[in-house]
């Protein structure tokens, strides 16, 4: 095992030079695009050799949502033991590194600089090749971590707090979205509606939650778009429709908020595995993705494992643990891109608006 780096602070002084250049592995991967301060290293297959995710969770569920400015600060605190934890996770030291990537977008401006000019500030001094990362390529390849290659062309469902994509993915960087949402994305559906009925934020996972002792058919709750015929997306009709059953009828509890919440997700899921399936009669492509922090949904999770045993698709879900925010998947996106011989420079600026 390597030795740790004896030298105060990470960018010590004195401590030995970067390893050859050839090859971008081992791989330190950060994500700071929003409230988890995320560091991996992946090796040469796709393999995570190390990883520690640091939630801000508790910080800003004081404020019943991500506090921006909070988030960036909590960054900064977090990024260097977050750092030299994962290298002691997978037996490194910074002289052992290959190359070094972090997430330039979408996000929180303040957020996404922390962790780039870190990747930067070391790739620097290091010496070591760099990259920076599309966070939704990241959630889209999340599935394929561990194995040397993605298996292309597939059926990207990309569903997390921002976003919410249908994506024909053909080749690392070869993509084509096929339909988005119009307002609000999956995760918000989830976050406002448990906002509305009262849930400590995150509210996806507190609905998922009430929701395994509820009735999916209590309530008939819009689905928006649903016969439309493109593959658009809309979810903005659920927070007010659950808001007007809280003004008609009073902040529920008990059996009537796990109703609520198993209706609610009924809603939401619906939409997505029907609209993934007229993706999938569109293009005629049955390897099906599911990724993103709604996909670590339990009802999601068994309505795609459903529709895929029905409709013979190839299921591909990220793993629960890689479906929310991480670093891991950064890392993995940059390992494909970087062995295509793809580099950033250290200008390279963050993009909170950034595309897939
Ligand atoms: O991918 P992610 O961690 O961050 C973004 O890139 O946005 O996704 C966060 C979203 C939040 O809206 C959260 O409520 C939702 O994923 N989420 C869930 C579950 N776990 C996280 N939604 C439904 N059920 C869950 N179990
Ligand atoms: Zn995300």
């Amino acid at each position: 095992m390597a030795q740790r780096d004896q030298s105060p602070g990470l960018l010590g002084l004195g401590v030995a030079s970067a390893t050859s250049a050839s090859s971008p592995f081992p791989l330190l991967a950060i994500e700071t695009s929003c409230d988890e301060t995320a560091a991996a290293v992946i090796g040469r297959g796709g393999e995570v050799l190390g990883e520690v995710i640091r939630s801000q969770i508790d910080e800003h569920a004081l404020f019943g949502g991500v506090v921006p400015e909070l988030a960036s600060r909590c960054h900064v605190e977090a990024l260097e033991s977050v750092v030299a934890e994962v290298l002691e996770r997978a037996g490194l030291d910074l002289g052992g590194l290959g190359s070094v990537a972090a997430t330039r977008g979408p996000g929180l401006v303040g957020c996404l600089l922390v962790g780039l000019s870190y990747a930067q500030g070391l790739a620097l001094a290091r010496g070591l090749p760099m990259l920076g990362v599309n966070h939704l390529e990241g959630h889209l390849l999340a599935p394929f971590i561990g194995s040397p290659e993605p298996q292309f062309p597939f059926l990207g469902l990309v569903v997390s707090g921002g976003h919410t994509l249908l994506v024909l993915a053909r080749g690392v960087g070869e993509y084509e979205i096929l339909g988005e949402t119009r307002d609000d994305a999956a995760g918000e559906a989830f976050d406002k509606g448990a906002r509305v009925l009262g849930l400590p934020y995150p509210g996806g996972v507190a609905v998922d939650r009430l929701a395994q002792t509820g009735n999916p058919a209590a309530f008939d709750f819009p689905r928006g778009m649903l016969h439309s015929k493109d593959l658009a997306f809309s979810f903005s009709g659920l927070k007010t429709a659950v808001w007007q059953h809280v003004q008609e009828h009073g902040v529920p509890s008990g059996q009537e908020l796990s109703d609520l919440c198993a209706s609610l997700q009924e809603a939401i899921v619906d939409v997505l595995v029907r609209k993934t399936a007229k993706a999938v009669a569109a293009s005629g492509v049955d390897r099906v993705v599911v990724t993103g922090g709604v996909a670590a949904n339990s009802r999601l999770r068994g309505a795609f494992e459903s529709a895929a045993a029905d409709g013979g698709w190839t299921l591909h879900r990220a793993e629960r643990r890689w479906c929310t925010d991480n670093a891991a998947m950064i890392g993995y996106a940059a390992g494909l891109r970087m062995e295509r011989g793809e580099r950033s420079g250290l200008e390279l600026d963050a993009s909170s608006g950034l595309g897939l």
